[in-house]
């Protein structure tokens, strides 16, 4: 089976963390995470210099689009009942039809903790019970922490890349299921 995972809304838990689809007002969390971002991350996934996306364009993007209640999941601490970042699935990945492709990212506040293993162990659980044979994992080679997570959750860097001047290469990741 190919389809199905990403149709619906899910919940996912673990010892610490509740994976589930964002609600509205947690829109700021998500601004957080723009505004954190490694200045090594191509502009179109940074603040510009207007100030977009804004809190407000971030709150229309839950409103609207299936990617934040079906795809990439709100990360919730069960201890603090605080959104620390997501974790999900990409359908429309860069891996292959048919395979979709993890990804993830956390509040620095919180990083080295274990959150991103933990809850991208919960996903890959989530893909394999929904049937997907393989998934893939995008990731620039500076990217020393993702790179670990990705290996720690089974993943293995393949010979694909893609090379960018300016941003470095982007190294495709694939874990069989
Ligand atoms: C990647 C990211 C989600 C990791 O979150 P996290 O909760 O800190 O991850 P974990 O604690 O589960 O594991 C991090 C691992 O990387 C290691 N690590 C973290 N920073 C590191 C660094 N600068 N250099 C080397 N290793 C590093 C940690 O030691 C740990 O490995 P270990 O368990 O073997 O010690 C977080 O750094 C992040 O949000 N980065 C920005 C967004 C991003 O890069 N997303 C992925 C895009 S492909």
């Amino acid at each position: 089976m190919t389809g199905g995972a990403l149709d619906g809304e899910v919940r996912l838990e673990t010892s610490r963390l509740l994976l589930r689809p964002w609600r509205v007002e947690e829109a700021v969390v998500q601004r957080e995470l723009w505004t954190e971002r490694d200045p090594r991350v191509p502009p179109h996934r940074r603040i510009d210099a207007d100030g977009h996306p804004t809190v407000a364009e971030l709150e229309d993007s839950i409103r609207t689009s299936k990617v934040w209640s079906t795809e990439l999941l709100a990360v919730e601490r069960k201890a603090s009942r605080d959104v620390i970042g997501y974790c999900g699935l990409v359908g429309s990945g860069r891996g292959a039809v048919g395979e979709p492709e993890l990804a993830f990212e956390l509040l620095r506040r919180v990083w080295r903790q274990g959150y991103a293993t933990e809850a991208a162990s919960a996903v890959v659980e989530w893909a394999r019970s929904s049937g997907y044979e393989r998934l893939w994992a995008t990731v620039w080679d500076w990217n020393t922490a993702s790179r670990r997570v990705l290996a720690k959750v089974g993943f293995t860097e393949t010979d694909r890349k893609e090379v960018d001047a300016v941003h470095g290469t982007t190294l495709f990741a694939t874990r069989r299921l």
